[in-house]
């Protein structure tokens, strides 16, 4: 198959056939399809979108394209987790040893950062020493030593997504609804928990701006779930803005610290216990009773004594001192007073990536004490000169100026205060 051709069809805005789509996730996993022509396929693809049959195949064929681990077989009450992606969302790094500290096993196959948001692969490799799964053996180890199993794509498993999910990074390719639902379900089933939490973001700080795309990218994901007999609960957050109050490796494994010690921001903590929830509600617990002990094991240490237990039985160090630390920190205050009105997630996001936080090319190297932290919130009140952001500068040259003064733009002061809007638009599935 001469797969420039098959580039040309989708171009032209041709459903693939399933032996093409083979042909593109083989090409894909293998190296025989070289980066400037999987680019060209998946800018056509995020371009022209694909049908709900092209969507299965590609899951499936990126599922294939490794091992598949069934985890679920050997722990049925597992749970995973996965967002589709936001500005200041550190919910996975409280989610997994809350919800293990609960009783209910968490597997998660996690991702590095793509385009303007931060990814959980890269907060963790702040933490010293962390050290992902990369077998099945191996996480079935850490699931009996802590109750949490985090993993990576590697060539082992999921490796069209490892591939792919790198060039979409760097290419403009990331808010695409069939690329996200390959990219998350793919990995989602090669792992094979039973359970699912799904957090579809919503937003200016998300890849899916109204509630609209949100709702039809939520539908796909939790569909392409139960074909596969996974229970599914997904909710449709908030994105109009940073979800914690940092951005950056280092800085959001300070902030989910913080909230695992009973502490932190509330709205990072409001989500996380949301999310948490639903995963013990997926483990056959009452909603109530959940949220009760959820709150319980944030107030009483025991969640923050599971980190550390986490941590260790994936070769790291929870020492919190190790974390990488700004080398400058720069603030940049308001030109005006008023209410903060809205906060430009994306520009944001694309700020602690212009600091180092995330990647432009495949292969930079992340600066993990390079961030944001968020002093403002929609609603505020502000007073002139009093701070919006701090821009946190790690070991890069970078001229801050510039950086200072998108920062600035990416909040609108209006003289009202906007009506408050709430943190979870809709859910899909177990509303009960
Ligand atoms: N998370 C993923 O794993 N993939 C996407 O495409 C978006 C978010």
């Amino acid at each position: 198959m001469n797969f420039v051709e098959v580039i040309a069809r989708k171009r032209d805005g041709f459903e693939l056939t399933p032996d093409e789509v083979q042909a593109f996730v083989r090409g894909a996993s293998n190296g025989h399809i070289p980066d400037e022509q999987l680019a060209a396929m998946l800018m056509a693809i995020c371009i022209r979108g694909a049908s709900a049959r092209e969507i299965q195949d590609l899951v499936e064929a990126m599922r294939d394209s490794g091992a598949c681990w069934r985890l679920g077989e050997s722990v049925p009450e597992a749970v995973d987790k996965h967002s589709t992606g936001g500005v200041g969302d550190s919910v996975s790094l409280v989610f997994a040893p809350l919800v293990a500290a609960c009783g209910v096993p968490v597997v998660m196959m996690a991702g590095a950062g793509l385009g303007h948001t931060q990814g959980t692969l890269d907060k963790l490799s702040a933490v010293h020493g962390f050290r992902v799964c990369v077998s099945r053996s191996e996480a079935l180890d850490r699931l009996s030593r802590c109750g949490v199993g985090i993993a990576a794509q590697s060539d082992e498993v999921a490796p069209a997504d490892r591939r792919l999910y790198l060039l979409r990074d760097v290419t403009g390719t990331v808010p695409s609804l069939p690329l996200i639902v390959a990219s998350i379900m793919s990995k989602k089933l090669a792992v094979g928990a039973r359970r699912l939490v799904l957090d579809v973001k919503c937003g200016s700080g998300a890849f899916c701006r109204t509630p609209e795309a949100a709702r039809e990218l939520a539908e796909a994901l939790v569909g392409v779930g139960h074909r596969a007999g996974v229970s599914v609960h997904s909710l449709i957050t908030d994105m109009t803005q940073p979800l914690g109050d940092r951005l950056g490796c280092a800085s959001e494994v300070r902030a989910a610290l913080e909230v695992l010690g009973g502490r932190g921001d509330g709205r990072l903590r409001g989500l996380t216990v949301e999310l948490a929830v639903e995963a013990l509600v997926l483990a056959g617990r009452d909603r109530g009773v959940a949220r009760a002990e959820l709150e319980r094991r944030l107030a009483d240490g025991s969640a923050l004594a599971r980190w550390a237990e986490v941590v260790r039985a994936h070769g790291g160090d929870p020492d919190e001192s190790r974390l990488a630390r700004p080398s400058r920190t720069v603030p940049v205050p308001a030109h005006r007073g008023g209410f903060v009105a809205a906060v430009d997630g994306e520009g944001l996001g694309w700020i602690a990536v212009s600091l180092g936080a995330g990647r432009r090319r495949q292969g930079d190297r992340i600066d993990l004490a390079a961030g944001l932290r968020v002093h403002a919130r929609v609603g505020d009140p502000i007073e002139p000169g009093q701070p919006l952001v701090t821009l946190e500068v790690g070991d890069r040259t970078v001229e801050v100026g510039p950086l200072a003064s998108r920062a600035a733009a990416a909040f609108r002061i209006e003289d009202e205060a906007p009506p408050k809007t709430p943190m979870i638009l809709a859910r899909l599935g177990g509303a009960d």
